[in-house]
């Protein structure tokens, strides 16, 4: 027999099967009466066309979206999925309503996907439709192999085989890279949101520890981005570093030798055994993705190029936009709720300059960031762009005035001294990597960057309230740490563009806590300080203007009350603060407050206005792609 008489042949048998199951009227869902031959008949392709093709029922409880009926895998390795609907419902995924609605919107993310109801079939990619629908018969479920079409049977050849070969492609670009670990990213976070909801949950009791080692207002929601977040980036920087491969011991290995410690323990006490089955789809979906980047194609590429940005930074630097690309892909609500508009280097390099200048000529320290004892932090520090800048002006200044030499001494002394906070873990992950490379190219190979997994507005007061495990450790630890520099560094330049999002919620609005942290809030207890954000808030609500309040709930004004709390108020000490933000504190009698405390507190204050306005009448241009206008005050 032919190869193709042999397809008919198992079409046949698998039409036959599907009439004979429902002539025998077993009560079962419709569904579960097409599994069995539709297995068989993956089978018997795969051994038409040499393939080892196996497919496994995705176990999933009652209630959620869940996953599709079928996992496949070809040669033992994962290769994609088929959702069977009952006979009748067609294949035409984007066309469905209601609860297939629901699903089809997050099963869009898997990279090979079928689509049948035994008559009709459809190959879906990353929610795009591959090749034409094909009907193979009225309803097999009815009529058998009698009803089959010879023609559309041998498309169906085309489809399944194009189904079990897909291999998948991996992205050439960072922007690319960005926009294909998304969408899997996404399916790992609903997946555990899902699991967080049932009791006997394996992810359930992770959350518990993770949440009290970390972040400890971490509601649900947060809990399974972070996760997901976790896993890509933790997955994503140990096939940097050379993994062998990304199962979960070599890529926990890969990161210890690299040390990245702290994404070592996550990605082990994330990925650890049950929780690990719980999501083994989502998880082997996005190891098998990362294990097919090229590091070297991509790191040799030209990253994205804006007209919004056109500087050369951006060829040299293809990881410059990724973060920002990423989470617009995966999340475009969380990108705007975390401020995640990373900043042009332009900008940041003449805020780095204006510092080092001051540094110079108004605090006699001649070599400027690379001077002994200038201690700096980023507070929001993204990707890092502000620290890389730091780094480099700091180089660039030491050759000039001690020579090449004294570079490596000078710059491991300030990589001592350069701390960073990050608050998610993507941007974290990704500034660890481009500032340890950058150290590294500098010829400081032995130092680790201060880059510290912390939330800036958590209490500097409160040690973490977590019992010790060997497991958590270092993320107790890496916690301990920033609380240490905010309690006990003596900071003196503080900078950075922190993030702006104003509260939309009403005051009464319930869930997690609301936002502003420990600035806003204070310790909790009788004989707490009050929150430092008052300082802020009462001489408007003294001048009659407490109407006006509510402008002020905005992370911006919580990161620069921090920061004044930092550089002066913690110290009594002299400093420089610089950020870019949101410009709306320059006028207003909500912010009467804040210019105050800003009078009280700087010897000298410069602010450039950049404007950016683009909701009234006169629009002008913004160095970020959002309609607030912003200006950067020194
Ligand atoms: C506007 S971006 C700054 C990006 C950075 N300057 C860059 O160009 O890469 C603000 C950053 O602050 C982080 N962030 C937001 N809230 C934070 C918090 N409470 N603690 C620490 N970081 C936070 C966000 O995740 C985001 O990466």
């Amino acid at each position: 027999m032919t190869e193709d008489q042999r397809f008919e042949d198992a079409v046949r048998q698998f039409a036959d099967a599907i009439a004979a199951n429902f002539a025998t009227r077993i009560p079962a869902q419709p569904e579960d009466q097409l599994k069995a031959p539709v297995r068989d008949l993956l089978e018997a392709c795969g051994g038409i066309w040499g393939i080892e093709a196996a497919s496994r029922t995705e176990v999933w409880a009652e209630g959620g979206i869940g996953r599709p009926d079928l996992g496949v895998t070809a040669g033992g390795l994962l290769c994609g999925h088929i959702e069977l609907k009952a006979p009748g419902r067609g294949a035409r995924a984007d066309r469905f309503r209601g609860r297939d609605r629901e699903q089809w919107e997050r099963f869009k993310a898997l990279p090979n996907l079928i689509y049948t109801d035994g008559s009709e079939w459809s190959l879906y990619r990353s929610g795009k439709r591959v090749g034409d629908r094909v009907r193979i018969a009225d309803d097999v479920s009815d009529e058998g192999a009698s009803g089959l079409r010879a023609a559309p049977v041998r498309k169906l050849a085309g489809l399944l085989r194009d189904f079990l070969m897909h291999e998948p492609v991996t992205p050439r670009t960072a922007r690319g890279l960005a926009e294909f670990l998304a969408p899997l990213a996404r399916l790992l976070r609903d997946e555990v949101r899902e699991a967080l909801d049932r009791e006997d949950s394996a992810v359930r009791r992770i959350a518990d520890e993770w949440r009290g080692v970390l972040f400890a207002d971490a509601g649900s929601a947060q809990f399974a981005d972070a996760y997901a977040q976790t896993v890509t980036y933790a997955l994503l920087l140990a096939q940097f570093e050379g993994a062998e491969n990304l199962r979960q011991a070599f890529a926990v290995d890969a990161l210890r030798e690299s040390q990245h410690d702290l994404l070592a323990t996550a990605l082990d006490l994330l990925e650890n055994r049950p929780a690990r089955e719980e999501l083994s789809m989502p998880i082997d979906l996005l190891q098998r993705a990362i294990e097919a980047v090229d590091a070297r194609v991509l790191l040799a590429r030209r990253g994205r190029q804006g007209a919004f940005n056109p500087s050369q930074e951006v060829d040299r630097n293809p990881w410059l936009y990724f973060y920002e690309d990423f989470l617009g892909a995966y999340d475009a609500a969380l990108r705007k709720n975390r401020g995640v508009y990373f900043t042009p280097v332009e900008v940041v390099r003449a805020q780095v300059r204006l510092v080092a200048e001051l540094l110079r000529d108004r605090f006699g320290k001649s070599t400027g960031f690379a001077a002994d004892g200038v201690a700096v932090l980023d507070p929001a520090c993204g990707t890092g762009t502000y620290p890389l800048a730091v780094l480099q002006h700091a180089a660039d200044e030491a050759r000039e005035r001690l020579g090449s030499g004294a570079v490596p001494e000078r710059l491991r002394d300030l990589a001592g001294r350069l701390h960073a906070f990050e608050i998610l873990v993507g941007p974290y992950a990704v500034a660890q990597l481009r500032l340890t490379q950058r150290l590294r190219e500098l010829g400081v190979a032995d130092s680790n960057p201060l880059v510290y997994l912390a939330d800036t507005l958590e209490s500097p007061n409160v040690p973490p309230n977590v019992p010790y495990s060997v497991l958590t450790g270092p993320l107790t630890r890496e916690r301990e740490r920033a609380r240490a520099v905010k309690s006990q560094t003596r900071i003196f330049v503080c900078l950075g563009n922190p993030p702006y999002d104003r509260e939309q919620r009403g005051p009464d609005a319930g869930g997690e806590r609301r936002k502003g942290g420990w600035v806003r809030h204070g310790d909790a207890g009788l004989d707490a300080d009050p929150p430092i954000l008052e300082d802020f808030l009462a001489p408007v609500i003294e001048a009659g203007d407490g109407v006006h309040v509510h402008n002020l709930y905005n992370d911006y004004v919580y990161f620069w009350r921090w920061a004044l709390w930092k550089v002066f108020d913690s110290t009594a000490d002299a400093g420089i603060v610089t950020f870019i933000t949101a410009s709306s504190y320059l006028s207003g009698p909500a912010f009467a407050g804040m210019r105050a405390k800003m009078r009280e507190l700087f010897d000298e204050l410069w602010i450039i206005e950049l404007e950016g306005a683009s909701r009234g009448a006169r629009k002008t241009y913004n160095v970020f792609q959002i309609q607030t206008p912003v200006a950067i005050a020194i």
